[in-house]
């Protein structure tokens, strides 16, 4: 995933795979300085371009980011209208490089709830990136609450209802677990973000504000990651 320098990257055995994060903080970053929230997400959008293009020296199987929730929609529809214009031009923008450099794209979430012209360039961008060996996993529309109950009541429709089968429906079943999930801006909490993906990954919440957010800090934390001692319940 592009041309970034080399880092550090991951050791075979405590390397993490798959990194979530919660993208806040855009409009803190631009109250700092006097501009409106539309050009934090903005910056939002190149903290995110920066990222997925150093992906692939991290050896990341996966990276899951938290574009919209299904509760954003309470936001002004001014502020909705921003995102997801800026939802249109990054799919413009970027598709061709997200092919060119093995970049398979994913979305979670209800986005097919979406405008019309963004699903069809969402269906598009999937078919296009269908080859890519990197996951870009995007949550649009998501929230957690409503995907287990979904899955639960499609696992409900097969069998039993139990962890795994739950699991198996759930949008990100064809993912690695998740290993790490950071959240910026220094609030710490999950809202609704991967809840049940959650129950063993580590979690770094960091003060940093997303637009500030660089490649270096996710380095800086997939390190801190490998140092840590996991033991899903066990001693
Ligand atoms: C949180 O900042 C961020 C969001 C609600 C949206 C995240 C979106 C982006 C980074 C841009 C769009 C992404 C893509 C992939 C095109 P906030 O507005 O809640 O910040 P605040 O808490 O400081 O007000």
């Amino acid at each position: 995933m592009g041309d970034q320098p080399a880092t550090s990257g991951k050791s075979a055995e405590n390397g993490a795979r798959h990194v979530a994060i919660i993208m806040d903080g855009n409009g803190r970053w631009a109250k700092k300085r006097g501009l409106p929230r539309a050009i934090g997400h903005q910056r939002g959008v190149e903290a995110v371009r920066r990222l997925v293009r150093a992906v692939e020296p991290m050896n990341l199987d996966c990276l899951t980011l938290y574009a919209f929730s299904s509760e954003n929609w309470k936001r002004s529809e001014d502020e909705v209208d921003d995102l997801m214009n800026l939802m249109r031009r990054f799919i413009k923008s970027d598709l061709a490089e997200f092919v060119a450099n093995g970049v398979k794209l994913k979305i979670i979430g209800d986005w097919q709830a979406l405008a019309p012209d963004i699903v069809a360039m969402l269906e598009d961008a999937l078919e296009r990136t269908s080859k890519g060996t990197q996951t870009l996993a995007v949550a649009l529309n998501y929230g957690s609450q409503h995907e287990i109950a979904r899955a639960a009541a499609k696992a409900g429709e097969h069998g039993a209802i139990t962890p795994e089968s739950i699991q198996a429906q759930l949008d990100t079943h064809d993912l690695p677990p998740l290993d790490l999930l950071i959240r910026t801006s220094g609030e710490i909490r999950l809202s609704n973000f991967l809840l049940w993906q959650a129950a063993y990954a580590e979690m770094l919440f960091v003060d940093t504000l997303w637009p500030d957010f660089k490649p270096e800090h996710l380095q800086e934390a997939l390190d801190d990651f490998a140092r840590r001692e996991r033991r899903y319940g066990g001693r």
